[in-house]
């Protein structure tokens, strides 16, 4: 039974890392005049109301996305901003995008979108979000429907891979997964966000997959105040395999805009 709810944390200084390097990537990959595939494992809703009693009770957004904006540390030339202003132009003030209407703002009619949810109401919601878009919809495990899609077509492309690790074995799972979806897809940008948790939870994963030795692999780390006193999660990651020219540039461009405390 799922329990999580991005709705909760949407807008946090975690999200606005993971976005803001995705947008960056989905730049550089769109420049070249070639179609690509955009696929994620763990889409959620697409669309989130920063205004929401869920969003509200954590304020989460309002420490994350809201004081990034109000601080000038997210830039209008930046394509987050982008994608946000679009968002806010169809949907009010209080609007915010979640990873797939991101991609969906940057990427082109040519490129192809496959996007999973397993969760009924965060799978409605998406396909009510991403209705004028023309995605593949997926209501079924992101790690078995990627899987089976890979290598995609067009082969270029790049993978999100987003889970909630409310399934403490993903950590254990997820080098396997990783290594047989590289076996697969070799040319693929694979881009796997985690929590960086004060248990350490997260460590034993990122060395088996550095050990891994991955062709251009990119690990960018932010670290942040905790949400709430006795928060486990204190900074947020992106392991990227087969990385993008110039995602480690983009990579310390973001680090610059999340504020420390
Ligand atoms: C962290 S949220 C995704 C947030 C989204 N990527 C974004 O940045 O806007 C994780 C989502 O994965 C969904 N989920 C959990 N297990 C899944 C699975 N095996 N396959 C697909 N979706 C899953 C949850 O319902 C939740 O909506």
């Amino acid at each position: 039974m799922l329990s999580y709810q991005h709705i909760y944390h949407a807008g946090n200084l975690a999200d606005i890392h993971k976005h803001a390097l995705l947008a960056e990537m989905l730049v550089y990959l769109t420049a070249k005049d070639k179609p690509l595939t955009y696929l994620e494992t763990h889409a959620g809703r697409g669309l989130y109301h920063l205004d929401s009693p869920e969003a509200i009770k954590t304020g989460e957004a309002r420490a994350g996305i809201t004081r990034v904006r109000e601080g000038g540390m997210l830039h209008d030339a930046h394509p987050l901003s982008a994608a946000l202003a679009s968002v806010t132009a169809a949907h009010g003030p209080a609007a915010y995008p979640g990873s797939p209407l991101i991609a969906l703002n940057l990427l082109r009619e040519s490129d192809t979108v496959h996007l999973c949810e397993l969760h009924p109401q965060e799978f409605a919601a998406l396909r009510e979000a991403t209705l004028a878009h023309g995605a593949n919809l997926h209501s079924q495990s992101g790690w078995d429907t990627v899987m089976s899609i890979a290598p995609p077509t067009p082969r270029r492309g790049l993978v999100l891979i987003d889970p909630s690790y409310e399934i403490a074995k993903d950590y254990r799972t997820i080098p396997d997964w990783v290594g047989k979806l590289h076996r697969k897809w070799n040319v693929g940008v694979i881009a796997l966000w985690y929590p960086i948790l004060t248990s350490g939870a997260h460590v034993p994963m990122l060395n088996q997959l550095e050990k891994a030795g991955y062709p251009r692999a990119v690990r960018s780390e932010v670290r942040f105040a905790p949400a709430r006193a006795g928060h486990r999660m204190v900074g947020s990651g992106l392991f990227i395999v087969n990385a993008p020219f110039g995602t480690e540039a983009a990579a310390s461009r973001v680090a610059g805009m999340i504020p420390r405390n």
